[in-house]
C-alpha cells in the first residue's frame, strides 16, 4: 500500500507512490483516458504495465492504436476505442469505410482485447461543426457493421459531448441543449435509445470554474464543500449541489429529458484538472489537481449518484494518464496528466476509496496520531487541508460552530483530524506522517488539548 499520508507534493524531485486500485466490484468504475499527443511516449507494453501496476481496469484510447490494442490483449482491461475527429468524415460518408474501420480496429482484436465501447469523434458539434451532419450517419454505419459482424452486444457506440452543448447549465433543472443542434441531438439520442448505449459527456468543472469567473467557489469545483452554507441550491427543485460535477451531470440528464428521452445513462468520458498553468491560470496547480482527482474517484466509487438521480452513478474516465506536451493552447492544456511522458509520476494519486469503512484494528486501540506541536503552523495547515480534502478525514467536528473547533489552536484541530484519518485508513495503508507534521503517541490527545 502506498503512503497516502502526505501533503500534496510539488512535482519535482520527490519520490512518489501511485496506487490506483479501482476495485469497486458491482458499482460504478473509474477508468483513465490515454491521449498520446506527445513528443515521446512509453512503449505500448510499458503503458499496459503501468495500468496493471495501478490496477486500472478501464481505459479510454482516443484512437485505435494497434500496438496498444495488441498489448491490451488478455489483460482483462476493458477498452474504449475512438474514431478521431480527422477520420470522422470518411467513416460518416461511406458505409464500406465504416465497415472497414470496424474490421481493422475492433473485430481484428476481439475477443482477446476486451473492446466494449467506440467513442465516435470528440465534441464534434462544438469543435468541428462542419462535420455535424455526418455524426449520426457515422454512428449508424458503424452500428450496422457491428451487427453484421455479430458484435453489437459486445460493443456499444456513442459520441462524447462537451458541456458547451448546454447553453446555460445552472440551475440544472432548466438546462437544455443548444437549440442550434436540436435535430442532430434528437437523432443522436434516438440512436442511443435504440441501441441501449450511453450519452458520453466530457464533464470538466475546471472549465466551469474558470469561465464562471468567481461565480462558483473553488471548493464547489473541487468537491470540497465541507461547509453546509456553501452548498448551492437549484431553486426549482430545492435540490442541493455540493459539487459542480454532479450539477453538470444533472444538467445533462435534464437536457436529455427536455427532448423527451428518459433512461439513457450518462458516461463521463473525461474529467480531470490541470496541475500546471500559465501566469493567468492560477487554479491549475498540483494541490487542486490532486484534490479534484482524489475527490472525484472517491465520489464515483461511493456510488451515491447525483441529487436528481441518486440511484445512477456515472462511470467516469479520469483525464488523463499522460501530460500531452504537443497539445495546442495555454500551458494548462499540456498539463492534465498524472504522469510525465517518461512514466514518472507528477503527483501521487490513489484510486482507492480511502473512506471505505475498514474495521479499526485492535492494535490501534490506545494509539493516537497527533500533530507535531513544533512543526511550523504553515506546514500543519497544509497537512490539514490535505487530510480534510483528498485524505477524506471526517472534519465536520472541527468546522466553525462544532464542538472541536478552535480558531486559535491549529495543533489541537490538526491532532483531531490526523487521528481521524489514521484510524480510518491505517488498515488500508494510511500512515501517521503527514510530511513530518504528525507523530504517534499513546497519550489520548483529547485528554490534553480538548474534550471530545
Ligand atoms: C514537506 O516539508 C518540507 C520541510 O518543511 C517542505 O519543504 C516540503 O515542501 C513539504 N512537502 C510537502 C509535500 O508538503
Ligand atoms: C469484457 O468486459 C465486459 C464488461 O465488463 C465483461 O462482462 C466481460 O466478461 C469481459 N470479457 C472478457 C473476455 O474479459
Ligand atoms: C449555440 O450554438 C451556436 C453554434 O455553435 C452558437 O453560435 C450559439 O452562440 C450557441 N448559443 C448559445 C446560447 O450558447
Ligand atoms: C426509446 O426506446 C423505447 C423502446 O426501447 C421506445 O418505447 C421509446 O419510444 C423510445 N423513445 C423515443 C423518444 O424515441
Ligand atoms: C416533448 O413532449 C411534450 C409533451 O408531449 C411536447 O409538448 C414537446 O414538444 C416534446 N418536446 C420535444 C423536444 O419533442
Ligand atoms: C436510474 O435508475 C433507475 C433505477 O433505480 C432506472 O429505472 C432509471 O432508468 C435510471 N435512469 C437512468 C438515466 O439511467
Ligand atoms: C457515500 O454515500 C452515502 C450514501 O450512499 C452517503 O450517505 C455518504 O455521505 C457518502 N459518503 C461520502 C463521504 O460522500
Ligand atoms: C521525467 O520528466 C520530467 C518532466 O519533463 C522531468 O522533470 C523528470 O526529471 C524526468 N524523470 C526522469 C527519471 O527522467
Ligand atoms: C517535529 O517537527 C520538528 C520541526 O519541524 C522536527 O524537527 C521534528 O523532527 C518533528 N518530530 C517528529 C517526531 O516528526
Ligand atoms: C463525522 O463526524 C461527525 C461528528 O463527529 C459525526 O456525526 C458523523 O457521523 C461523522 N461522519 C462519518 C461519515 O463518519
Amino acid at each position: 500500500m502506498g503512503d497516502k499520508n502526505m501533503s500534496p507534493k510539488r512535482a519535482q524531485g520527490v519520490v512518489m507512490l501511485l496506487m490506483l486500485m479501482v476495485f469497486n466490484v458491482s458499482g460504478a468504475f473509474v477508468g483513465i483516458t490515454i491521449g498520446t499527443d506527445m513528443s515521446k511516449l512509453p512503449s505500448a507494453t510499458d503503458i499496459v504495465s503501468i495500468l496493471q501496476d495501478k490496477k486500472i481496469q478501464h481505459v479510454r484510447l482516443l484512437d485505435s492504436d494497434h500496438q496498444m490494442l495488441t498489448a491490451l490483449a488478455n489483460t482483462g482491461i476493458e477498452v474504449m476505442v475512438g474514431v478521431p475527429n480527422d477520420q470522422l468524415l470518411r467513416v460518416g460518408q461511406s458505409r464500406s469505410t465504416a465497415a472497414d474501420w470496424i474490421n481493422k480496429n475492433v473485430a481484428a482484436y476481439l475477443p482477446a482485447t476486451n473492446i466494449t465501447y467506440i467513442a465516435v469523434g470528440n465534441e464534434v458539434l462544438t469543435t468541428i461543426p462542419n462535420a455535424a451532419l455526418v455524426l449520426v450517419p457515422a454512428l449508424q454505419f458503424l452500428q450496422s457493421a457491428l451487427l453484421a459482424a455479430n458484435l453489437n452486444t459486445q460493443v456499444k457506440i456513442s459520441s462524447p459531448h462537451s458541456m458547451d452543448m448546454i447553453s446555460k447549465a445552472f440551475p440544472p433543472s432548466t438546462a437544455t441543449f443548444n437549440s442550434t443542434w436540436s435535430s442532430i441531438m434528437f437523432q443522436y439520442l434516438q440512436f442511443l435509445n435504440n441501441t441501449g448505449s450511453s450519452f458520453m459527456l466530457n464533464a470538466q468543472p475546471y472549465y466551469g470554474y474558470v469561465k464562471g469567473q468567481g461565480v462558483f467557489p473553488l471548493e464547489y469545483a473541487l468537491f470540497r464543500s465541507l461547509n453546509p452554507n456553501s452548498r448551492i441550491a437549484d431553486p426549482n427543485t430545492n435540490l442541493f449541489y455540493t459539487n459542480m460535477f454532479d450539477a453538470m451531470i444533472d444538467a445533462t440528464y435534464n437536457s436529455i429529458q427536455a427532448m423527451n428521452f428518459t433512461g439513457i445513462p450518462i458516461l463521463v468520458t473525461a474529467s480531470g484538472w490541470p496541475w500546471l498553468g500559465g501566469q493567468n491560470e492560477k487554479a491549475a496547480n498540483v494541490d487542486n489537481a490532486l484534490a479534484y482527482n482524489s475527490n472525484l474517484i472517491h465520489h464515483v466509487l461511493n456510488n451515491s449518484g447525483t441529487p436528481s438521480q441518486p440511484n445512477n452513478q456515472s462511470n467516469t474516465y479520469i483525464f488523463e494518464l499522460f501530460n500531452e506536451d504537443r497539445q495546442p493552447g495555454p500551458v494548462s492544456e499540456q498539463n492534465w496528466g498524472i504522469m510525465f511522458p517518461n512514466a514518472t509520476t507528477v503527483y501521487s494519486l490513489s484510486f482507492e476509496d480511502v473512506v471505505t469503512t475498514i474495521p479499526e484494528s485492535p492494535a490501534l486501540r490506545g494509539t493516537f496520531c497527533v500533530a507535531n506541536s513544533t512543526a511550523p503552523h504553515s506546514a500543519l495547515k497544509h497537512s490539514l487541508d490535505w487530510a480534510c480534502g483528498p485524505g477524506s478525514a471526517n472534519c465536520s467536528a472541527v468546522q466553525p460552530g462544532q464542538p472541536c473547533y478552535k480558531s486559535d489552536d491549529i495543533v489541537a484541530v490538526a491532532s483531531y483530524v490526523f487521528n481521524d484519518y489514521y484510524h480510518r485508513t491505517q488498515g488500508s495503508g494510511g500512515t501517521c506522517n503527514f510530511n513530518g507534521t504528525a507523530m504517534i503517541t499513546s497519550t489520548d490527545p483529547s485528554k490534553i488539548h480538548f474534550s471530545l
